[in-house]
């Protein structure tokens, strides 16, 4: 018996041996999956079902944003969307579990929101990625929604225009090769603003090169490796908000390899989503003299400059810019929502 009991153990010893061992291959390849998909920005995209089959969560698309048509059902895999069915189709109206509200699509009259009677247990999701100062008529909105999307931290689904992930393992970044020094890309030059005040100061002391509308051209398709060549951009906001950070950081300054110089809300408010070493504030300075003369300083100083990328060895930047990647981020959201909320005046928060 004894003897028996020990080639039992022996044998389970050996079994357990072999199931760890795949295990632990399993685990390995999956690890190894992990890190190449997390280490290129290119996410292969998952896919679910193209009909809604039972106890789904059906989500209407109430306005393609602005027009975009863009993939349904299909989301990066930081997106959990199982249990959902996004659709465009509005004779799904009266079954959906939520619609989602482009907030400029709906805002000019009160006719572009839905006329039929409201399903109980409807969630209307009000998204919107524009600066309260470019969001008329949020009264709308009053007593309607029931859950916010924006690029608003304290959103209900907060969708930024980017983010930070930890890089894998230690990394050098290799600054591109730098020709030039400042640039600035506007499509909307309004004299009165206090970004357009700010460089007509700054333009005595700096010589900064502009594109956009009146300006030189950038080239959609070949704009971040065009912005890459200078070793500053001008990532001002249209508007001062709170978290009111756009791609003007993230993509035309952090994804070029540039160091942003920002102008939007206080230093604080950014250091929430990105290092403190890694962009120049236009409130670090006194005066537009003072920004130019730091920047041209820095100019001559190799060592001084290559601090602002010390980060880069810990974190990378992401910037997604699809409209599916925001839509994409409903399901999750109304999955673990509250059962009842809803938002009596929008105008009171987002401002
Ligand atoms: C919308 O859904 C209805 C009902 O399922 C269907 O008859 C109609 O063809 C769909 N419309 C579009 C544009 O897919
Ligand atoms: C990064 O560069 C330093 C200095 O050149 C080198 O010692 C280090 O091994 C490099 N690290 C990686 C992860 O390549
Ligand atoms: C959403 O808000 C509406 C309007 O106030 C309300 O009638 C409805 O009960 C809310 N739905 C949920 C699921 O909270």
């Amino acid at each position: 018996m004894e003897h028996q009991g020990k080639t039992v153990t022996l044998k389970t010893s050996f079994m357990l041996f072999i199931a760890q061992f795949c295990l632990a291959i399993i685990l390995f390849s999956l690890y190894n999956h992990a890190n190449r998909s997390s280490s290129s920005n290119e996410f292969s995209y998952t896919s679910i079902h193209q009909e809604p089959v039972k106890d789904t969560r059906i989500i209407l698309v109430w306005t393609w944003p602005f027009g975009n048509i863009f993939p349904l059902n299909k989301c990066p895999p930081y997106t959990d969307i199982s249990g959902c069915f996004y659709t465009a189709n509005r004779t799904l109206y009266s079954s959906a579990d939520a619609i989602v509200l482009h907030h400029r699509d709906v805002c000019y009259s009160r006719k572009q929101l839905p006329q039929i009677q409201r399903p109980p247990n409807q969630y209307w999701v009000w998204f919107n990625l524009e600066s309260p100062s470019h969001t008329p008529n949020l009264h709308f909105m009053d007593n309607l929604i029931n859950l916010t999307m924006s690029y608003r931290a304290d959103s209900d689904i907060f969708s930024p225009y980017g983010w930070l992930e930890p890089n894998q393992r230690e990394e050098n970044f290799t600054i591109p090769p730098k020709t030039k020094l400042v640039a600035w890309a506007i499509s909307n030059w309004n004299p009165n603003s206090k970004r357009v005040r700010y460089y007509q100061e700054l333009k005595k002391f700096l010589p900064v090169d502009i594109y956009g509308r009146q300006h030189l051209a950038l080239p959609g398709n070949n704009h971040i490796k065009t912005l890459s060549n200078y070793k500053f951009y001008f990532a001002f906001e249209n508007s001062i908000h709170e978290d009111y950070i756009t791609e003007k950081l993230w993509k035309n300054a952090f994804k070029s390899g540039c160091v942003p110089v920002v102008l939007g809300p206080p230093r604080e408010n950014y250091e929430r989503f990105i290092p403190k070493d890694s962009f120049l504030h236009v409130d670090d300075f006194s005066t537009p003299e003072e920004l130019a003369k730091y920047i041209l300083k820095l100019d001559n100083d190799e060592k001084a400059y290559q601090q602002y990328f010390t980060w880069r060895s810990r974190l990378h930047p992401f910037a997604d810019t699809n409209w599916q990647t925001h839509y994409c981020r409903v399901c999750k959201a109304l999955k673990e929502a509250p059962a009842h909320k809803t938002i009596s005046k929008l105008g009171e928060w987002y401002k």
